[in-house]
Parts: C-alpha cells; sequence; structure tokens
C-alpha cells in the first residue's frame, strides 16, 4: 500500500512540475467545486453535455483547449467542421465518444486520487501531446545514471551519512519583505497609492507571427477598456467594476466566471501591482533560479481560488514571471507571463513587454509591447460600461 502511494506521487511531481504547481492542489480542486450559485453550468446551456455535468460554463473552451493541447490535436480531432461550419454538438466522430468515455474515466480515477490526496490525473497525464499515450517501455531500456557518491545501485551506500554535509538553509525573506522590496524598486508604495488610472498603447504580437495595435485605458481600482485593432475589424473588452464583456464583429457579450478572472488578471490596473491582497493566506517563499537569475518565489491561493506563483528578481526586487493555474474537474490548467523590459514611466517602472502563454491551442503564445504609457490621466468612467446590445434583426 505505501509503496502504490509512493510511486503515484512520484507520478504526481511530475505533473506538478510540469504544470509549475507544487503542494496540496486537490484541495483547490475540491474547494473550487464550490462554484459562484450566479454562473450557469454546460449542461444548462450546451446543445449535447452528457459527461461534463457541472462544469462551469466559462470554463468549457478552457477545457476544450486543454483536452487539445493534451492530444496535440485541434479542435477538428473530435469535432465535425462542415466547410467552415462548426457543429460541436455533433457525435459524428469517434474520437468524441472516445473522449467521452476517458472524461468518465478520469473522473472515477480522480475519486481515488482525492482520497489518496495526490494530485488529480488529467488527460495529459497520460496523453502528453499525443493521441496514442505510450504504456509500454521502449527496448532498449537506457543505461541508469550512476548511483551519487560512487554508492551500488538499488540503495544508499553501507556506512555513508544519510546526509552528506547538510548545507545551512538560507534564510529567506519573508513575503511581505519581498512585496516591500518589489513596491521599492517599482517606484515607492505612494506613488503605487496615488495611482488612479493609467493609459497605454502598444502592439500585441501572436505566435503565428500577426500583430495589431491596442489601447488600454485602466482605472482604480480594476475597471479597464482594452481596444484591439485587426483587419478583421476592432475587438473591445471592458469592465466596470461590475460587468465584465466583449464586443466584436459578432456583437456584444457578457463575460463572466472563469473567463472574467483571467481578462481581470491580464488587464486590471493593479493586478501586478498589489500583489499581497490577492492571497487568500500568506503564501509561502522559496529560492529558485529562472534562466541564469536567482529568484524568490511566492506561492499561494488567491481569492479567486486560483493558484499564483509570483518570481521575483533576488537582485533587483522586480516580479520576472507569474504563472496562475486554474483548477477544473479534468485537470488543472496553467497560464503564464514573463515580464521584461522594466523601464520609468511617469515615476513608477512598467515591463515594457510581456509575453503570455497559455493552454490556447491555436494562439499559444501572445507578447504586448507597450509604446506609451501615460499616467492618472483623467478618464470618462463611461468608458468601462457595457455597449448596448444591437437589437436582433
Ligand atoms: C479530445 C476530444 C475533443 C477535442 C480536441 C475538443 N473537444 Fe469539444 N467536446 C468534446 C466532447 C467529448 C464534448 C461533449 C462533452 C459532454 O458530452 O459532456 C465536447 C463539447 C464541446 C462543446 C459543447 C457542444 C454542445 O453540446 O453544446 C463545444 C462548444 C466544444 N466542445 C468546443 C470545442 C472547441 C472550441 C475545441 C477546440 C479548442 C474542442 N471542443 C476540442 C471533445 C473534444
Ligand atoms: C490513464 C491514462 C489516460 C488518461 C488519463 C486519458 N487517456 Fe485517452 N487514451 C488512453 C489510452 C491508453 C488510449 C488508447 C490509445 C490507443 O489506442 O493507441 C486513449 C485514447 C484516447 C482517444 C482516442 C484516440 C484516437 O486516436 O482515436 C481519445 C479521443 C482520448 N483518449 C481522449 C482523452 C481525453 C479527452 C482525456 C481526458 C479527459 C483522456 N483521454 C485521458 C489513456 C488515457
Amino acid at each position: 500500500m505505501q509503496r502504490t502511494v509512493l510511486k503515484s506521487s512520484a507520478l504526481g511531481f511530475f505533473i506538478v512540475a510540469l504544470f509549475l504547481i507544487f503542494d496540496s492542489r486537490s484541495e483547490v480542486v475540491r474547494a473550487t467545486r464550490v462554484q459562484a450559485p450566479q454562473e450557469k453550468t454546460v449542461d444548462q446551456v450546451g446543445k449535447n453535455i452528457k459527461v461534463l455535468t457541472g462544469l462551469p460554463e466559462s470554463q468549457l473552451i478552457p477545457v476544450m483547449n486543454f483536452f487539445a493541447a493534451s492530444m496535440g490535436r485541434r479542435c477538428n480531432f473530435c469535432h465535425v467542421n462542415n466547410q467552415g461550419q462548426w457543429d460541436y454538438a455533433s457525435d459524428a466522430k469517434p474520437e468524441k465518444a472516445a473522449a467521452r468515455e476517458m472524461i468518465k474515466m478520469v473522473l472515477d480515477i480522480n475519486k481515488t486520487t482525492e482520497r489518496l490526496k495526490l494530485d488529480p490525473v488529467s488527460c495529459y497525464t497520460c496523453h502528453r501531446g499525443r493521441t496514442s499515450p505510450q504504456s509500454i517501455p521502449m527496448l532498449p531500456l537506457p543505461l541508469p545514471s550512476p548511483p551519487p557518491n560512487g554508492g551500488a545501485a538499488g540503495g544508499p551506500t553501507p556506512g555513508a551519512s544519510p546526509q552528506a554535509s547538510p548545507s545551512p538553509t538560507p534564510v529567506l525573506p519573508s513575503a511581505d519583505e519581498i512585496f516591500s522590496k518589489y513596491a521599492a524598486a517599482l517606484g515607492g508604495q505612494a506613488s503605487i497609492d496615488k495611482l488612479k488610472s493609467r493609459t497605454a498603447k502598444g502592439t500585441v504580437t501572436q505566435a503565428n507571427g500577426n500583430s495589431f495595435q491596442f489601447e488600454l485605458t485602466q482605472a482604480a481600482p480594476d475597471k479597464f477598456y482594452l481596444l484591439v485593432t485587426t483587419p478583421q475589424g476592432t475587438v473591445e473588452r471592458g469592465f466596470n467594476g461590475q460587468v465584465g464583456w466583449e464586443k466584436t464583429t459578432r456583437g456584444v457579450r457578457e463575460i463572466t466566471g472563469a473567463e472574467l478572472i483571467t481578462f481581470k488578471a491580464t488587464n486590471g490596473l493593479f493586478t501586478l501591482l498589489k500583489l499581497k491582497e490577492q492571497y487568500s493566506k500568506p503564501p509561502r517563499v522559496r529560492k529558485d533560479k529562472l534562466g541564469d537569475r536567482d529568484v524568490y518565489i511566492v506561492d499561494g491561493t488567491t481569492n479567486d481560488n486560483r493558484r499564483m506563483r509570483l518570481y521575483f528578481d533576488a537582485t533587483s526586487g522586480l516580479l520576472l514571471r507569474r504563472t496562475t493555474t486554474m483548477p477544473t474537474m479534468v485537470g488543472i490548467i496553467p497560464d503564464q507571463v514573463d515580464l521584461e523590459d522594466y523601464r520609468e514611466a511617469e515615476g513608477l517602472k512598467f515591463p515594457f513587454t510581456a509575453r503570455a502563454a497559455g493552454i490556447e491551442v491555436g494562439n499559444p503564445t501572445s507578447t504586448r509591447t507597450f509604446t506609451e504609457i501615460k499616467l492618472n490621466v483623467p478618464v470618462d468612467d463611461a468608458k468601462f460600461n457595457m455597449p448596448p446590445k444591437p437589437a436582433t434583426p
């Protein structure tokens, strides 16, 4: 029994390393099964939902992207596309039926991982970007790497001390000290507290090289308006403190749940400036490397029940990376942003480049490069409101 648990936790660690998160996530998963009461579930809004019952509506597309990413394919691996028209509700493809059986299997396996307090198993655990997981070891086996200290393989060296010359545990700063150093590196807590609004312009470049102009207007505490101009027309997104929305050439829609949390995390004025407040309890700190830089990693659960890891440069105190993960019933979905090119704009430092990476199969990365940042310019609050939906003809 003990042995099985150990083996499974080794597997757990592997998954964990992949998703850049470290412990007791099953707790997070359990916590987030309790959904905000107002959000509908996919079985209430979808046409043909048989197994993802209870999944919040806003998690459907992230989960579908997660399926595609796990299989190393796109949506059309499981869904019918008739001359450019998607029919997601159709059951014509056998792969969709196979995926339903797989979802049931994963939900079943995770009853066990939950009972054993292990990390949940997901499609990615087995598939790892391939339609056929490899279950049989490839022969010949690689030669095992030589055991450390020249000891005999298969056990500890007789007489060796359990741990050779234990190195002194490095003294770590507290999370509060890291946040204070960060605020100072940006230009001081007073300047951050004085910040009421920010307007910015720049370009956003997708993984396929397409590049668009954007304009971002943000106001305290969390209102924003984003305008992206593409050759197909403009895309607008906004949040007025209450209602999140998106307007495209196809119309206006309200944004809620997981999608709204993600939009706010990308576009809010203080999402990268006021960090301590976002954790639901004091986060843990450890030391690590990011590339060749020494970093302090601050890691904990956010008020939105996500996992957030922040990587601070140990020398400059600046934030270099933010990784968040969203637990869903079929897997943990990661999201990452790398911050570069810090420059001063009117007394505060901002990263002029933000490289985001996510689960979206068609668009795995997108980079925002700022060309202009202005602070405390008066803004008309009406900008953040959802535009009226055009009357349906
Ligand atoms: C590995 C197979 C697989 C892939 C890849 C996949 N899906 Fe799905 N999708 C399913 C299954 C299975 C269901 C039905 C779930 C159920 O019955 O509970 C579904 C349901 C849906 C639905 C709801 C349809 C309805 O009944 O109203 C939408 C929308 C959808 N998928 C979109 C997408 C998109 C967009 C992508 C690509 C990003 C995608 N899917 C990729 C397997 C897949
Ligand atoms: C415990 C391991 C495991 C997990 C977890 C798992 N799968 Fe699979 N899956 C398999 C195996 C094994 C096969 C059979 C592959 C073969 O026949 O070569 C398979 C086959 C499939 C197929 C059929 C592939 C084809 O070529 O037709 C689909 C679709 C699929 N899985 C989707 C999923 C989805 C979606 C999830 C997550 C909800 C998932 N799987 C989770 C092991 C797993």
